[in-house]
């Protein structure tokens, strides 16, 4: 079993993801477990204060150390095989080859981050950094939701052979899938490619390449 773990502040941000389609079947089926860590019951204070200002000055809160750190030192003993990544804009860029590594291992423990950021400190206990992309969330949770379903998903049996990842876009090279289409034949004036209707497997087979290809360079891949 493939055993996730979240260190959040609000880890009712996972409810409904987690209830729904593929995640919810996976849970269901004992394949993956996610257990979701309240960072601030690791605050010691009266106030259970998990945030503070910036020394130096400036807008915002950061995420103080002592309580982010409790709660990575938890996780490590709960599954002490685990992998902890910190979710942050300045991580290097998350791929569907590293979703493809996850797999590999028996626990990821993934640390949200709110407020303005972590203190630098904190960098020093996770094992790695990841970035959703260039933009700014307003915290780590919808980016670990991301790389959560993007795990699940390629775990063995999770999908079923109808639902196969094998020809997902990016699997292979960098190359983006081709376009699809189902019925009606004709949509508002849009034809299916007749390519598709031919019944010649060799055609089609060429023609989703090309397309394949021709989307990847535009995108840049
Ligand atoms: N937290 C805020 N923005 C983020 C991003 N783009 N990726 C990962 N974590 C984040």
């Amino acid at each position: 079993m493939f055993h996730a773990q979240i260190l959040t502040l609000f880890p009712e941000f996972f409810d409904s993801p987690l209830s729904c389609s593929i995640p919810k079947r996976a849970i269901a089926t004992g394949l993956v477990a996610v257990d979701c860590i309240q960072i601030r019951d690791f605050a010691t204070d009266k106030h259970h204060t998990v945030d503070d200002t910036p020394y130096g000055g400036g807008p915002g809160m950061l995420m103080k150390p002592d309580p982010v750190v409790a709660s990575i030192r938890a996780a490590r003993e709960r599954q002490p095989d685990t992998h902890v990544v910190m979710l942050t804009p300045s991580g290097t860029r998350f791929t569907q080859a590293k979703a493809l590594e996850y797999t590999e291992k028996t626990s990821v423990t993934l640390l949200c981050g709110r407020y303005e950021g972590f203190d630098e400190r904190i960098c020093d206990y996770v094992d790695e950094q990841l970035s959703l992309g260039d933009y700014v969330l307003s915290g780590g949770e919808p980016a670990a939701m991301c790389v959560l379903d993007s795990v699940i998903r390629l775990l063995p049996d999770v999908l079923g052979s109808a639902e196969s990842a094998v020809l997902d876009s990016f699997t292979e090279e960098g190359i983006l899938d081709w376009p699809h289409y189902t019925r009606p034949e004709v949509f508002e004036g849009k034809a299916v490619p007749p390519v598709l209707l031919s019944g010649n497997h060799a055609n089609i087979e060429r023609w989703r390449r090309e397309q394949a290809q021709q989307r990847s360079r535009r995108s840049g891949q």
